[in-house]
């Protein structure tokens, strides 16, 4: 009997420990990854965005912050300086990159999605579709089952291209038709979308 007590309590000591060290391990690799868990009302959602010139960045921020969730940023492993973003030269690298159905620009960070099952995805639009760094992203991680609620901000094209091209890369994920965005879009904007998905 004294035995068997003696049993339970270690298990219960290793069972504590093994979960508080899996909490460590994502909060350690958070801060490495540049996450900020704003507050913590919704531990199943993320808000994940890609934004060269901050117009993306902004809208991401305004959403972490009114669904108090996590938020990450897809850091490309060579940033984009403004020539490479230059749209005017067929040459520049955005441009080469989204006429090369094989460009996966690689990134630089990892991004922690445990007990994550909703995914907000921010991008900028480019030449109509998803920069391919969203490519490299959607086929690092695997989405099954999640929802993945596209955003996206852009001079005037629509979202739903983009859309399309998520759903082919993610078919088993559930996608939003999701929201385009102007870069000065207000809190109240931001604020009316998420409401009316209910979550
Ligand atoms: C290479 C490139 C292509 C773009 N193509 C489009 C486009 O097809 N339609 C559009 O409305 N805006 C286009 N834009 C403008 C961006 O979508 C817009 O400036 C966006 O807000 C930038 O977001 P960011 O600041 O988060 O990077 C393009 C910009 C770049 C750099």
């Amino acid at each position: 009997m004294k035995i068997k007590k003696i049993f339970v309590s270690l298990m219960t000591l290793l069972l504590c420990g093994c979960s508080m060290s899996s909490v460590k391990e994502r909060n350690s690799s958070n801060m490495k990854n540049h996450s900020s868990s704003i507050k913590s009302e919704h531990d199943n959602i993320k808000v994940v965005y890609f934004s060269c010139t901050k117009n993306t960045q902004k809208i991401a921020v305004k959403m972490a912050n009114d669904l108090e969730c996590s938020i990450d940023e897809i850091i490309p492993y060579v940033p984009y300086t403004n020539e490479d973003l230059d749209y005017l030269d067929d040459t520049s690298r955005a441009n080469l990159e989204q006429n090369d159905n094989n460009a996966r620009p690689a990134i630089q960070n990892t991004i922690d999605f445990n007990d994550i099952d909703t995914l907000f995805l921010g991008y900028p639009i480019w030449w109509g579709k998803l920069p391919k760094i969203i490519y490299t992203f959607l086929e690092t991680y695997n989405f099954d089952s999640d929802t993945i609620i596209p955003f996206c901000t852009s001079g005037g094209s629509g979202i739903s291209n983009s859309v399309s091209e998520i759903r082919q890369l993610e078919p088993n994920a559930i996608v939003l038709n999701g929201q385009r965005f102007a870069s000065n879009a207000s809190d109240s904007m931001v604020k009316s979308f998420i409401d009316s998905l209910n979550l």
